[in-house]
């Protein structure tokens, strides 16, 4: 038999049924989600929950999470959990459903553009320049009420998309936290800083944390570990106690990146000059 090196590449998994419980995409953007609304209460000086004293009201924070998929429906779960009013936004009508399941009001520009928006993979589309300054108008007026902004959108294969300007952020009242959960594709908010926590001259904090679930290490390690369990059974022959990877599975030939010194996966060859 032939002893083969290869490489895989777990965050190329496809999103079916059976490799969900490889999905580290998922896995991971939930916590990042949650995290991001840890941090987010952490550097913003007030409470979240609505809280009524002998000494006075203390109201409830308004958080706005952009972007409802994996990481932005557990921020907006968590936001809820702490006591915020919760609005959320996304291009797929299919989040519509899952903001409000979750407590949560959505805010977005719904016209026939949107009604097209999801790919069949399930992942949003590239938005045209007329929707992106309709989306810019509806976010401008929503945004200067907002206490904290969490943002997570993403464009498989794309820069993240350019969601929150920076006259948006100086629309915010001092105080306010931003936190960009796509900093490292781009990033969705004007000003965030990969790994800095910025403050503007208006008294604005957007937080730029890198590897977020890595500030969750234990819990990353965890459900990482799991997934790459769950994939590294399929690649064993059980009984022989080798490994037997069955190249034509669609696993294998989605996430096989590199064989025997060689780059493998057509979405990495080499471009033609
Ligand atoms: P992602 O990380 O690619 O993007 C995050 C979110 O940003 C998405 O909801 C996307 O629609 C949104 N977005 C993109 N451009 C935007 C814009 N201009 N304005 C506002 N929002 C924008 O997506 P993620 O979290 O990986 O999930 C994508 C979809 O896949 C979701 O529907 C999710 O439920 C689904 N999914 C399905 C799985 C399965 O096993 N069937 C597993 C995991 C996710």
């Amino acid at each position: 038999a032939q002893a083969n090196v290869s490489a895989f590449a777990m965050e190329l998994m496809p999103r079916i049924t059976r490799a969900q419980v490889m999905d580290v995409l998922s896995s991971q953007a939930n916590l990042a989600g949650y995290r991001a609304v840890i941090d987010a209460s952490a550097e913003f000086g007030r409470a979240f929950p609505m809280m009524m004293t002998a000494a006075g009201t203390v109201p409830a924070a308004k958080v706005f999470v952009m972007g409802a998929g994996v990481a932005g429906l557990q921020a907006i779960a968590t936001a809820r959990r702490l006591g915020a009013v919760v609005t959320a936004t996304d291009v797929r009508p299919a989040a519509k459903e899952q903001v409000a399941s979750l407590g949560a009001k959505f805010v977005a520009v719904e016209d026939e553009e949107f009604k097209q928006a999801e790919t069949s993979a399930g992942y949003a589309k590239p938005m045209s320049a007329e929707y992106q300054a309709k989306q810019a108008a509806l976010v401008a007026e929503h945004i200067k009420k907002q206490d904290i902004v969490i943002t997570t959108a993403l464009i498989p294969g794309r820069p993240a998309p350019r969601l929150v300007s920076a006259e948006m952020v100086d629309s915010l009242k001092p105080g306010s936290v931003l936190v960009d959960l796509a900093v490292e594709r781009g990033g969705n908010i004007e000003g965030a800083r990969p790994g800095e926590v910025v403050v503007t001259p208006g008294g604005v904090k957007i937080i730029g944390h890198l590897n977020v679930p890595g500030r969750l290490a234990a819990s990353a390690s965890s459900l990482y570990a799991r997934n790459l369990f769950a994939f590294v059974e399929t690649l064993v022959d059980k009984k022989e106690k080798t490994l037997a990877p069955n190249w034509e599975d669609e696993l294998v030939k989605a996430t096989l990146l590199t064989m025997d010194g060689a780059v493998v996966h057509p979405s990495f060859q080499p471009q033609p000059a």
